[in-house]
């Protein structure tokens, strides 16, 4: 619920290790056109489980390494396995963003060298699960939000731990780390409505530390 001290920018602490900047993005804009540039040099796709569903959210990454999921499994990759390049470069002033927000939320000197971009149209949505493909959990999670609202769930340790369901807008960061960085998270089916200026979509980057 909104409170007095919501205000923007200000870090909000959720649960332990759990904190959320609202707006914390000053220039969507210039993050989306970002987005663009990344999705233009390593196309948005769909990828496939290791158990061989289609995830309804389409991806791309930015970084010396980007995230990828096929039949044999969850790992970081070098190369974009769809170009056959190297993955798009991280913006320096994004970057010095994710450093701030890393910062305000108690975990100073994070140095991400990967953004996963997550693309969610109407219906689209993200199953619970676990951040765990990284080499070193001592590192936090960084989360931009733009474009549609959505509900964000976090949960526990186990899957099957109760939720808290938070929405997240346009503007928004948020950041996980501690004792919190492994548990389960994922995005609620995505309902709309289409978002003022990004259209029906939800962009969220997430920027991690795959390598010690
Ligand atoms: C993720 O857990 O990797 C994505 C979360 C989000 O889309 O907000
Ligand atoms: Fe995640």
């Amino acid at each position: 619920m909104a409170g007095l001290f919501d205000l923007p920018g200000a870090p909000e602490k959720i649960t332990d290790g759990l904190v959320i900047i609202r707006e914390g993005i000053h220039d969507p804009d210039a993050v989306l056109r970002e987005v663009h540039r990344i999705a233009q040099q390593s196309p948005w796709r769909t990828m496939i489980t290791p158990g061989g569903k289609t995830m309804s959210v389409e991806m791309t990454n930015a970084g010396a390494v980007g995230w990828i999921s096929d039949r044999r499994g969850y790992r970081y990759e070098g190369v974009d396995p769809v170009t056959g390049e190297p993955w798009p470069t991280m913006h320096n002033d994004i970057v010095n963003l994710v450093r701030t927000s890393a910062t305000a939320a108690g975990y100073p000197g994070f140095e991400p060298d990967v953004c996963l971009v997550n693309r969610y149209r109407i219906g689209a949505k993200m199953s619970l699960h676990q951040d765990r493909d990284e080499a070193d959990f001592s590192h936090p999670i960084v989360s931009f939000s733009l474009g549609m609202s959505a509900t964000f769930l976090f949960g526990g340790l186990r899957r099957t731990d109760p939720t808290l369901k938070l929405p997240l807008h346009h503007g928004d960061i948020v950041v996980w780390g501690g004792s919190s960085r492994l548990h389960y998270h994922g995005i609620a089916s995505v309902n709309g409505p289409a978002h003022s200026m990004v259209g029906p979509y939800r962009i969220n980057l997430t920027f991690r530390r795959a390598h010690s």
